[in-house]
């Protein structure tokens, strides 16, 4: 591998998934974590990818979540092939769901997001749900079938990326994680660590909801506030769902297994990862009225995450204002998981100098806050 000197602070699914690109160019990194590698917000989600089937140019916002969703059973067949992990990657459809007429009107403007990105869909009354998803309460008004939505099993596809990058040589340091930077004349020179400066060509600052605190050392002021989520997995002997089932924010992602995502709440509570039973009386609660029948399915843990918020729900995607060598990745908030891949590519893109594949202004730092965050998709 030719070094780079490139250091990554940051090891969720956006840090590694940028030393993955990375190291398929053949280029190296040195990737720190505070904790463990993919152990914080990355893990906390459940991993549903978009229902694209090819990358669109509409608009940035559109591009990155399209190419992203494209390049996921791209990456998950190299992934297996290279470290024998099946990350889960399946295009189990979906269905979006409405109980009242004005949740139905938001879905249906939805759906015309969806039929201007070319999105395949489906709207059903109760009448039909038995042919797509049975487990559907009927009380439900309406649901919109959408096949091609998929999912991977977040755990798996960290750690075949890290299986992957390990093979590759990448040095991963878990438990060493950035606490500043040293800088010179508008270059980061060294990262600082617990242990000692790591001194550096480039850095790529994709810590989470713990950039913003690192940024301020370079005088850098961007929010990325956590925005805590609990998420809950049931445990049944046999499928209890066929697709992924979501309602608003709320989501229901069946697995191989028979074990059942059920997520997620959006909380302001600090940098507090406890979980609550509040919380989980009332995830419990909604996935049980949309779909009865799993309420016969046991509770095998609840857990949550941190994800980074932005100052506008869209991610930071760009040099750090005022450094030549600093380039962020973070503030994903709900899409980590989703826009990782695309968000390695045109990172890698920075790193190595070269144009940016994806149009970045909406993505930078110093941006104006505005626009809606991505209206398709919710969850
Ligand atoms: N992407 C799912 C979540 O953040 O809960």
């Amino acid at each position: 591998m030719k070094s780079a000197d490139v250091v990554i602070v940051g090891g969720g699914v956006i840090g590694l998934s940028i030393a993955y690109r990375l190291a398929r160019e053949g280029v190296g990194s040195t990737v720190l974590d505070r904790g463990g590698l993919g152990q914080g917000a990355s893990w906390a989600g459940a991993g549903m990818i978009p229902p694209h089937v090819e990358r669109l140019r509409t608009n940035p916002t559109v591009e990155l979540r399209s190419w992203s969703a494209v390049l996921y059973p791209e990456w998950s067949a190299a992934l297996l092939e290279e470290t024998g992990i099946d990350n889960g990657y399946r295009r189990t459809g979906g269905v979006d769901v409405a109980w009242t007429p004005a949740e139905d009107d938001e879905l249906k403007t939805s759906a015309g997001r969806w039929r201007a990105e070319k999105i395949i869909y489906e709207r059903m009354s109760p009448a039909d749900f038995a042919r797509v998803e049975p487990a559907l309460n009927p009380g439900l008004r309406v649901a919109y079938y959408l096949p091609d939505r998929a999912q991977i099993r977040n755990p798996r596809h960290l750690k075949a990326l890290i299986a992957s990058l390990e093979a590759r040589g990448v040095d991963l340091r878990p438990g060493s994680g950035a606490i500043g930077f040293e800088s010179t004349g508008g270059r980061v020179s060294a990262v600082r660590t617990e242990s000692g400066p790591i001194a550096c060509g480039r850095v790529v600052v994709a810590a989470g909801a713990w950039s913003s605190a690192l940024l301020e050392g370079l005088g850098i002021r961007v929010e990325t506030p956590p925005i805590k989520g609990q998420i809950v997995l049931l445990k049944g002997d046999r499928p209890a769902l066929r697709r992924i089932v979501e309602h608003g924010k709320m989501y229901l992602v069946p697995r191989d297994d028979g074990r059942v995502l059920i997520g997620a709440t959006e909380e302001d509570a600090g940098f507090d990862t406890r979980t609550t039973p509040e919380a989980l009386r009332d995830l419990l609660a909604e996935a049980r009225s949309l779909c009865p029948g799993l309420a016969g399915l046991e509770v095998e843990r609840s857990w949550a995450g941190l994800r980074p918020g932005s100052v506008d729900s869209k991610p930071y995607l760009g040099p750090a204002p005022g450094y030549s060598n600093a380039i962020v990745a973070t503030g994903h908030k709900r899409a980590g998981l989703q826009l990782a891949p695309a968000t390695a590519e045109v990172i890698a893109d920075l790193v190595l100098g070269r144009e940016p594949r994806v149009d970045l202004t909406p993505y930078r730092l110093d941006r104006e806050p505005g626009g809606l965050p991505d209206p398709a998709f919710r969850s």
